[in-house]
């Protein structure tokens, strides 16, 4: 029997994204929009949680006005509206969840509460769904961007019709996320922010082998992350070759012009700082592979779901892909455009919930710190 296409509007302002976009059923997405505030926040190196809600505010109506417009479809098509209300920045994700509120109000349409991190892990199955695939659950799926690094195991099931998700939290980062240890080391070596993309262009020119970081010691939960050791030993090989010191000078200088290409910052770093860089990723690609397959190992999965920012790494989708052959189970990833931030991961993950459903009432709120269960 041949589904319904369902027209979901989705709505993503956690972070520093303000996003909207269109979902029919559960794999054609009519609109995505996306205003990144990376221009806003660069000179600070991160995010600033009040230029953020400020940014956000003005962003929000222009923003799904377009992914109505370039849907070419009205409000009135709609049949809910699925916001992201946590985790986040409490004051970011207000703007998202006041207006979808406001929204659902005024045009009598039901609306859907989102775990952000539930977004990631349907970015997934929407790129999967869109290619004519499904992957099989249950599933581990890694999420690993500048906020979070932590790994799920996912299952469904089937309720009154509807497929109803689950995740249980097999681990994740006790200190730094990994897309922020590479945005705090892209500083401390003046590549410019973020910092993730251009660790992913500048690594291949150099030796991953060079440097050895080492493993992080922890005890306890053997699925969890540690990314500010591997951050520290940059900073003290750092200090133990100040000769690299002025080449990370010219790089600032070329940033403070606006020179940010890949090629730019190349012919302004050394073999030594190439292999820095390289040897860095390969830490991060490591423990991020290495950890996630062990969940895997440990709980029998044939898949494994790998969504976030940093899934756009070329070195980690390679280490994956590779690993996955070998171990004969498969890897999903959403296209880079889906692995960022979206709107269409929101109305991907509401999908299933407006089915069964599960609708939020005028209650709902921001939960800065919401869990994924
Ligand atoms: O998912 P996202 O857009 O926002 C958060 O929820 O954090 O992820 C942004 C993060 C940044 O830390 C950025 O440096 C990292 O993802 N990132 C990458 C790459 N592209 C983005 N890290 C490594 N390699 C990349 N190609
Ligand atoms: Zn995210």
């Amino acid at each position: 029997m041949t589904e319904p296409e369902h027209l979901i509007l989705g709505i993503e302002s956690s972070c520093d994204e303000t996003a909207a976009a269109i979902v029919a059923g559960r794999r054609r997405i009519l609109s995505s929009v996306v205003a990144s505030q990376t221009e806003i926040h660069r000179k600070y190196g991160g995010v600033v949680p009040e230029l953020a809600s400020r940014e956000h505010l003005c962003q929000i109506v222009p923003v799904v006005r377009e992914a109505v417009e370039q849907a070419h479809v009205t409000l009135r098509d709609i049949d809910a509206i699925a916001v992201t209300n946590g985790p986040g920045l409490v004051g970011a994700l207000l703007v998202g969840v006041t207006y979808g509120k406001v929204l659902a109000q005024a045009l009598g349409k039901p609306l859907i509460a989102v775990n952000h991190l539930a977004g990631h892990v349907h970015a997934v199955f929407l790129e999967a769904s869109s290619a004519g695939r499904s992957p099989q659950l249950p599933a581990v799926c890694l999420i690993v961007s500048g906020g979070h690094t932590v790994i799920y195991h996912v299952t469904s099931e089937l309720a009154n019709g509807a497929e109803r998700f689950s995740y249980a939290r097999i681990g994740g980062t006790r200190d730094d996320a990994a897309g922020e240890a590479c945005d705090k080391v892209a500083r401390m070596l003046a590549l410019g922010y973020p910092g993730g993309p251009i660790i992913d262009r500048l690594a291949p020119y150099g030796n991953p082998n060079a440097i050895r970081f080492g493993e992080p010691k922890m005890s306890g939960n053997v699925y969890d992350f540690s990314f500010s050791g591997i951050k520290t030993a940059v900073l003290y090989h750092l200090r133990r070759n100040p000769q690299l010191e002025p080449e990370i000078e010219a790089r600032r200088q070329a940033l403070a012009r606006g020179e940010r290409s890949a090629d730019a910052l190349r012919t302004l770093s050394s073999p030594a700082t190439l292999d820095l860089i390289a040897s860095f990723q390969c830490a991060v690609v490591d423990n991020l592979v290495g950890r996630t397959l062990a969940a895997v190992d440990q709980r029998g999965a044939r898949t494994v779901l790998v969504s976030g920012g940093v899934a756009a790494n070329s070195e980690l989708r390679r280490t994956f892909e590779a690993e996955a052959a070998r171990r004969n189970i498969e890897v999903y990833f959403p296209s880079r455009a889906l692995s960022t931030d979206n709107a269409a991961m929101i109305a991907a993950a509401g999908y299933p919930r407006f089915l069964a459903g599960e609708c939020a009432d005028f209650s709902l709120n921001a939960v800065p710190n919401l869990a994924l269960a």
